[in-house]
């Protein structure tokens, strides 16, 4: 009777809070009124989380919140962007189209507003966006020539894989071209033959950034969020990926692997991950166990479980203890009015400079992060879901 033990603890979790935690955030953050109508990829986190919410509450308050927030961006008669910057190739632009995906799909009756924009984005990716010799996109042009960083992983991954998957799917060449991504960083990012089998932030294939190893051309750190942002995109992915498809398999193993790896990295005093995750870092001064990550890894492996990806006897107890430590550390009241406020989440990461400890360590943690609060909404949505499959 493994699963004893599990049950015991999601059957005390359920008790613990007054409602759950996935629309409870969402509500909160809705009514401070922090979220700008911007396109950018921070937001566009927070509109998936609100899609998720929507999914699984059915209510038309989270729908008309996003178009709310997204059909401003639009011209309301032919569905293209209001502004765009032609000279700004980066693929944080593009984390926009899911959400909008999902508006063009609840629409029905709208078939022109979102689906122009829908093609306008993944034509920047594939016609605009800048590649390294071995076809990678560039995270951003011209600031980061060659470099393939995690975090674009998911800002272009499911979008891509999603438009295929809806409006051409059986084109062997975009999913080879997903596929390909992929590839390209778990060739040049991930160390197989190290102690930890995890992934550096990104790589440069010119290998001329200062940070990059001259062999693999890879930056010096495993940064909890940007593998986070790539965790997250496997399993996204795998949900749009053709099982026809030989990369269903590669992506499926990739995903596999990766949950071990964080698995075996869990913090075994807290539950959580270290912002740096490189074993020589783990617990040293400034390093701290990070929320946004900690929550993506939740959201992927609950996820995974409920996708047969992974198995639940292994990673439900470990989601588990993360989900239940992050609701006890992250969450906190705000002041008297019934909200509630995500905590400890990094502002940001980039491999702007050296990419060394010092620099990740240097950045402050921001309250009502949306790259956090994003996470964790998703990963309460997994969480609320096998709660309810097991009558709790
Ligand atoms: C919402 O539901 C749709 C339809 O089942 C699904 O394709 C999409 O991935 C879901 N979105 C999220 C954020 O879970
Ligand atoms: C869409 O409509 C706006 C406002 O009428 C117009 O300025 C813009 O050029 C149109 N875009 C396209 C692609 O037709
Ligand atoms: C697949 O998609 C690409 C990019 O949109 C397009 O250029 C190509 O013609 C498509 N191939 C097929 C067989 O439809
Ligand atoms: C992989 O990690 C091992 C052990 O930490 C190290 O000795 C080796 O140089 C690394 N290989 C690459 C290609 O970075
Ligand atoms: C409540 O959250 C908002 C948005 O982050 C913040 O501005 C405000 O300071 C919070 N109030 C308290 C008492 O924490």
């Amino acid at each position: 009777m493994r699963l004893t033990p599990i049950l015991t603890t999601l059957a005390g979790l359920a008790t613990a809070a007054e409602k759950p935690y996935s629309t409870w955030l969402t509500d909160s953050i809705i009514s401070y009124n922090i979220v700008p109508k911007t396109r950018w990829y921070t937001e566009a986190t927070f509109y998936y989380a609100v899609e998720a919410v929507h999914n699984r509450t059915s209510s038309p308050t989270y729908l008309s919140y996003l178009t709310s927030q997204l059909d401003p961006l639009l011209h309301p008669g032919n569905g293209s962007f209001v502004s765009w910057d032609y000279a700004d190739h980066q693929l944080d632009n593009l984390r926009i189209g899911s959400p909008l995906l999902h508006l063009h799909t609840r629409f029905p009756s709208l078939p022109r507003r979102y689906r122009r924009a829908l093609d306008f984005l993944h034509d920047r990716l594939l016609r605009h966006q800048k590649r390294t010799p071995s076809g990678g996109f560039w995270h951003k042009d011209p600031k980061y020539p060659h470099q393939m960083w995690l975090d674009g992983l998911f800002m272009a991954g499911p979008f891509s894989a999603a438009y295929a998957a809806l409006f051409d799917p059986t084109n062997t060449t975009l999913w080879d071209n997903i596929l390909l991504q992929f590839r390209l960083v778990e060739d040049h990012c991930r160390n197989r033959t190290g102690a930890n089998n995890l992934l550096k932030h990104g790589y440069d294939e010119s290998r001329r950034a200062v940070w990059a190893d001259p062999v693999t051309g890879a930056s010096p750190l495993v940064w909890i969020r940007a593998q986070g942002w790539y965790f997250m995109a496997l399993v996204d992915v795998l949900e749009w990926f053709p099982p026809w498809h030989a990369g269903h398999g590669m992506l499926t193993r990739w995903f596999g692997e990766l949950a071990a790896a964080v698995r075996r990295e869990q913090d075994r005093e807290s539950g959580g991950w270290w912002l740096v995750m490189d074993e020589e870092y783990k617990g040293r001064e400034g390093n701290y166990i990070e929320s946004s990550g900690t929550a993506m890894y939740t959201y992927g492996m609950l996820k995974g479980i409920r996708k047969g990806l992974l198995a639940e006897g292994e990673y439900l107890p470990v989601a588990a203890r993360a989900y239940r430590m992050m609701t006890e550390r992250f969450v906190a009241r705000n002041g008297t009015g019934g909200g509630i406020n995500w905590e400890g989440t990094v502002r940001v990461g980039s491999l702007d400079g050296k990419g060394d400890y010092e620099y990740y360590i240097g950045i402050n943690k921001v309250e009502n992060d949306l790259k956090g609060v994003g996470p964790f909404i998703l990963a309460s949505v997994e969480w609320e879901r096998h709660l309810e499959e097991r009558g709790l």
